[in-house]
Formats: structure tokens, sequence, C-alpha cells
């Protein structure tokens, strides 16, 4: 999607369709009242008789008798509660009703607020991006019903005295990011019999291809002489072979240490001879989101160019229930040497973690965080509403929600006290690899940590967040994209603090 700034008046805007923010409170915006005027009073008079109204998330269609062919008046709450995840809600509540409307292009009046122009405009630029997205790739057409008309432009209309070069910028890592998260969502959409370790590493392959990146994929024969058994031990079950792919952006000084990210890529979890109950099964296939986000956060910050060392990691695999399949009471030995006993081969998430987390020691990360849909205990705990965190470096831990907040993908921190690490002790080996029902996603955490050593690093754990019902406007039914903002706006703070800015 082309995205541009203009800095023109919403009245006599020439447009398919122009998404206006109606506040909630007395004074409305400058673009509102500007076109009102030009309409006669006819938006205020909506507003009056509650037609139209300022409560965020309202939307109210009208087509005014001159000027853009269609305005959007859309909600955005009290003015000084503007957040740039409102706007975002609202950019895809437009993106949305383009689509409805089958326009191909849409301008958006921007709001003058508290927000900085440069995150409002990359907020705008994201909820749009996203909003567009549609994966139908797997649909045949309907002949009975028009062909979707794609939103190829948007304009994004700033008022008098923005500085339109700021606002530029955001719009431009916006589109960059949006567009990465819809490759997440994409990968997390495409079922299992596609979207394969194979076709996940291939996929990896094109990004570093565009992007300049190095990318390192090993198969089962470079995963055995690695000692990466445990991530063998998950795949042997399933005809499919594993990959483990390493993406390396290099945007930092040479022999600077990497920040290091790694996504659970699981491209379908039966549960293995633990095997998961038939009910909601199909949803396992989305059990690669944490790899997912992985490739698309390495595919923006290399595009961003973020002047810092970035390493992606993906373990993929399926779990299945072969023959060969690993069975409960088996004792592996994983990267690095740590015995593990499988009491449990649904939890075959942590199992390819650690030894991709083992392997990246080698890079010596600066910090570490990794994501995966990693346990159904971290749905029950928080729902749909926010991504379970926890780490061994506090200050890590407030980076990543401080990361979370400012891109509207929540965490919320789970303790990791010394008392669960207890449950996943075993009889039999250095570690069993589940601790049991009782704060799940915190002994699947402990597990992890016990591989990481001291090295800084924080799980997300995205099993709730990670795809949805798609009632956030800018979303829709299946993959989320989460964690690609996350991960990419945290590597973004990390350039920041160093005094450093994108694209240098
Ligand atoms: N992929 C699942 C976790 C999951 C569950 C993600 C529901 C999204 C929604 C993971 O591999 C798993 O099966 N975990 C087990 C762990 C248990 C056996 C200790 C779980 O959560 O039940
Ligand atoms: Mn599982
Ligand atoms: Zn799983």
């Amino acid at each position: 999607m082309k995205i541009s700034i203009a800095r023109a008046d919403a009245a006599g805007h020439q447009t398919p369709l122009l998404a206006v923010p109606v506040l909630d409170g007395d004074a409305q915006d400058a673009a509102f009242t500007s076109l009102d005027g030009a309409l006669g009073g006819q938006l205020a008079a909506l507003v009056q008789r509650g037609d139209a109204r300022g409560a965020f998330g309202t939307t109210t269609l009208v087509f005014p008798a001159s000027g853009a062919e269609r305005v959007l008046l859309i909600g955005v709450g009290k003015g000084a509660e503007l957040t740039t995840e409102r706007l975002r809600r609202a950019a895809g509540s437009a993106a949305k009703q383009a689509a409805t409307s089958r326009v191909g292009a849409v301008s958006f009046a921007l709001p003058a607020s508290a927000v900085p122009v440069a995150d409002a405009a990359r907020a705008v630029a994201e909820g749009l991006v996203l909003g567009a997205y549609d994966f139908r790739e797997l649909k045949s057409a309907d002949p009975a019903k028009p062909a979707p008309v794609a939103l190829e432009s948007a304009t994004i209309l700033v008022g008098e005295g923005t500085d339109e070069a700021a606002a530029a910028e955001g719009a431009r890592v916006g589109e960059i990011i949006a567009r990465a998260e819809n490759l997440a969502r994409d990968l997390g959409n495409l079922p299992g019999n596609v979207a394969t370790p194979t076709y996940l590493a291939e996929t990896a392959e094109r990004i570093g291809r565009e992007r300049g990146m190095k990318v390192t994929v090993l198969g089962p024969k470079e995963l055995e002489a690695e000692g990466m058994n445990a991530l063998l031990a998950v795949a042997q079950g399933s005809a499919q072979e594993p990959r483990l792919m390493i993406l390396e952006h290099r945007g930092g000084a040479e022999g600077e240490k990497p920040l290091v990210l790694v996504g659970k890529g699981l491209t379908f979890d039966a549960g293995g001879i633990s095997i998961k109950p038939a009910q909601g099964m199909e949803d396992m296939k989305f059990d690669m989101c944490g790899g997912a986000g992985t490739l698309a956060a390495m595919q923006a910050i290399a595009e961003l160019d973020l002047p810092l060392n970035v390493v992606g990691i993906v373990p993929s695999s399926e779990n299945l229930l072969g023959s060969k399949a690993m069975k409960p009471g088996d004792i592996l030995r994983a990267h690095g040497g740590k015995t593990i006993e499988i009491v449990n081969t649904d939890a075959e998430g942590r199992l390819i973690l650690v030894d991709a987390i083992s392997y990246a020691k080698r890079y010596e990360p600066a910090a570490m965080l990794d994501a995966a849909t990693l346990t159904g205990a971290c749905v029950i705990a928080l729902g749909h509403a926010a991504t379970g965190v926890m780490g061994n470096d506090d200050a890590l831990v407030r980076e990543v929600i401080a990361a979370g907040e400012s891109t509207g993908e929540r965490c919320w921190q789970l303790p990791m006290f010394d008392d669960y690490r207890e449950q996943i002790k075993s009889d039999y080996a250095d570690l069993k690899n589940s601790g049991g029902r009782p704060a799940g996603t915190i002994t699947a955490g402990w597990f992890l940590r016990e591989f990481v050593g001291d090295w800084p690093w924080v799980h997300l754990d995205v099993a709730g967040t990670a795809y949805g019902d798609g009632k956030i406007s800018y979303l829709s039914k299946g993959s989320t994209g989460v964690p690609t903002r996350i991960f990419v706006q945290w590597v973004m703070d990390r350039a920041a603090a160093r005094g450093q800015t994108a694209g240098a």
C-alpha cells in the first residue's frame, strides 16, 4: 500500500472514502470542523442527534453532497485520552470500510493530539495496512460476488503547523512493520500441510535474499552434528523434516554483541503420543506464530536498517505420533548436554526452544527474547488480552513491557519464584519437560531458563495473543501477527537508547 502525507483541508478533499475522527466532547478537531462547515453543519447535526458519536469504536458512514464520496465518522473517545492504539484501531476501521465499500483509496484525517505526530502517523499507517489484510488465497473466487477491491493507496491528512517530514517518516516505519506483520499473519494462517518447517525455511531464505541478510538453515544432518537432540526428538514422529533457521542482520558495529530473537516454529502440534483432544486441534496450526513473528520482525528490522546486530533463530518441526515418535519416559540429551525426561510429549515447544536457546549462546547475546505459543495455561491466566512475560533480568522485562504498551501488544509479567523450579526436577534426568498443571506457564518459563543460564533473557508466552477471533478492528479471525511489533519495537528502543537513529 502506498501511503502519503498531505497537508490538505478535509473540506473539499476528493477521495472515495474520507475517515474523520469524532471526539467525545464539545470541541471537535479542525478536520471535522472544517468539513462540517463545508457541509452546512450536517456532521455536527449528526453528532447532536446521536447518529454519530465520539464514543471510542463507533462508526457512522455518511454520503455528503460534495467533496469526498463517502465520509466515515469514527469515534475515538476523549481527545485527552487519545493513544496510538486508538488511532491504530480507528485506521483499522477505515480500512475495513474501504473493503466493504469496495474502494481502492482512503484518506484519514489525523487529529491534533498530544501523541507525537510521527507516532500518530505510524499508528495510522499500521492500522490501515493491518486492516486491509485479507487472507483469501486458499478460497475459490465466488462467481456470484464481485471480486474484492484491494486498498492500494492511502493519504494521511495533517493539519497546519504539522511536521510533515516527521509524519512521513512515521508512516514509512508503520508501513514496513505492518507489512512484515501481515507476512507473519499469512504464515500463521496457512495450514500445517502448506506451512511446513521446509516452507518456513524457504521463507527465511527468501527474506534473507530480498533484504541482504545472511540466512543459515540446518536440516536433520546438521542438527545431529550439532547435538540438537531435543528438536530432533520432537520431529522424529513426523515425516516432515525439522529445520533450524538463523537470520543475521548486521546493522551494528563489527563484533558488537547482538540482540537475539527466538521464536517457536511448531508447524502443527497434535501433542504427539500424549495426543490432544480432537476438539479445536485445527488451531494448532498456529503453533508456529512465535517463529512467524520472528521471521517477520527480522524482515522489518532489515528493511528499517536498524543500527544494531540482531540474530533471529527459529526452530521448526511438527509434533505428530508416527512409529518413531518420542514416548513418555524417554530421556534425551539436549544441546548443551542437559538430560531431559519426557513426561508429556505435548510439552514439545520448550524442547525445540531450548536447543535453539542453547545454540544462541554462541552469539554472546547482549539480550535475548523468545516468543512461543507455549502453554494453554497462559490462556487460562491472561485470556487473550495480554502476552505473559517472565525473565531473569527485571530491567529487560520492563523494556519488553514498555515496547508492548507502545505498540498495542500488551504484556503482563508473571513471577519466577524459585518454588516453581522444584516442579520440573526429575528422578531420572536433569529435568523433566512438564511440571504439571499448577502454574504451567511459569514452570515452562523455568524450563527455558535452565538453558539460558545468566544471559539476559525474557520469554513471551503468546498462546493467548498470537491468534484470535479478530474482534479488534485492524485484525481478522486467525493470526494476529504477535509478536512482530513488540520484537521490532524493542530493537528500535534499544537502538534509540544508544542515541542512534534508524536508517543512518
Ligand atoms: N502449543 C501448546 C500450547 C497451546 C495451547 C498454545 C493452547 C495455544 C493454545 C503446547 O505445545 C502445549 O501443548 N502445552 C501443554 C503443556 C503441558 C503438556 C505441560 C499445555 O499447555 O497443555
Ligand atoms: Mn504441545
Ligand atoms: Zn505446541
